[in-house]
């Protein structure tokens, strides 16, 4: 029998890692990724952004590359929306998992999306509002991800408060999950466990939370075993280390799925992930994007032999 996996892991590479490169990524490109991450075993993919082109041209396309990843049934595949319309568009082009994104930081909500913190939870209850007048099963899960959770490149430091107030407000709202969002790697061990916590005791037990980590500063996987140290099981990563948002000066790279995928299943998680078909992603990537947007230890090291499972 198949092990259900222990630690969930969300791919961000189509959204996060491409919302940020200058370059435009062929739409046979990203339907390609999306094929070699399902095929690696991975659960979960944050497919692309319905924005505005004019915002995020990356994802003038992700139309068609939503019904391309809706293909692979048995994925979650999941969209990023900024915003009501976004979600209309995300929930008829039959999107099974929404994230809806609001920023801890005012000054970064403000240049992220162009309004206030408050105008984005309206944004946001009006959307469950609208998941919720669809028939049972055409209703996709809905997260409220709180960006800038450990920290801005505007603001500065974020207050426990903030996070904790945007992490209850989208549980009074009605998420079906919440994300906190190292949105430009700010984060350090102390402050993950710190403001995990808080935000659990916030919102109970029973909300399930997501970590979203960036590896601006190196502190990407410390954060993300800090994360394990207070039972989050749920993580987004990004294979090549792509990533970065485009209104979040300095951020940089997701931490790397390939390389949290084996340091997990060294550590005795399991992940359901195939290593060696997920770092297949890389001859796909590295025919459209530069080299020095592509990191990962297990790439340049290679899986050693001797720690690799016995077949
Ligand atoms: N998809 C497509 N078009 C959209 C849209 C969406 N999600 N949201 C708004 N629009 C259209 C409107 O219909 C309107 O079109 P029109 O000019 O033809 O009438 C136009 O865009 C402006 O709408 P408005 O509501 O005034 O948007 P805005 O210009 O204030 O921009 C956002 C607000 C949220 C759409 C924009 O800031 C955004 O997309 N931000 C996301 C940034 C991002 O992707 N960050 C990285 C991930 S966290
Ligand atoms: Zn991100």
């Amino acid at each position: 029998m198949v092990r259900a996996p222990d630690v969930h892991i969300c791919e961000v590479a189509p959204r996060d890692g491409l919302q940020n490169l200058d370059v435009f990524v062929p739409t046979e490109a990203k339907c390609a990724l999306i094929d070699a991450i399902v095929a690696a075993g991975v659960g979960e993919i944050d497919a692309g952004s319905f924005v505005p082109p004019k915002v995020v041209p990356q994802f003038a396309d992700v139309d068609a590359v939503m019904a391309h990843a809706l293909t692979h049934e048995a994925t979650t595949i999941g969209a990023l929306v900024p915003n009501f319309k976004g979600a209309e568009r995300a929930m008829a082009a039959g999107v099974k998992s929404i994230y809806f994104v609001i920023s801890a930081s005012e000054s970064h909500n403000q240049a992220n999306v162009r309004r206030t913190i408050e105008e984005q939870l309206e944004g946001f209850r009006a959307v469950r509002a609208a998941i919720d007048a669809r028939p049972a099963a055409a209703r996709p899960c809905l997260m409220g991800a709180v960006a800038t959770a450990f920290g801005c490149s505007i603001h500065g430091k974020i207050t426990e408060a903030a996070v904790c107030h945007l992490a209850r407000s989208f549980a009074e709202a009605g998420a079906d999950e919440i994300g906190l969002a190292d949105t430009v790697g700010y984060g350090t061990p102390g402050l993950i466990k710190q403001i995990v916590q808080a935000v659990q005791r916030e919102v109970g037990p029973q909300m399930p939370l997501r970590l979203h980590l960036h590896d601006t500063l190196g502190t990407g996987f410390a954060n993300a075993v800090a994360g394990l140290e207070v039972d989050i099981r749920r993580f987004d990563a990004a294979v090549s280390g792509l990533g970065g948002c485009p209104f979040a000066p300095g951020a940089r790279g997701n931490i790397v799925t390939e390389d949290l995928a084996f340091m997990l299943e060294r550590m005795g998680f399991s992940t359901g992930i195939d290593l060696d078909r997920l770092m297949q992603t890389r001859e796909i990537l590295a025919r459209h994007i530069q080299a020095k947007h592509l990191t990962g230890h297990l790439h340049e090291a290679g899986i050693p032999k001797a720690l690799r499972k016995a077949a």
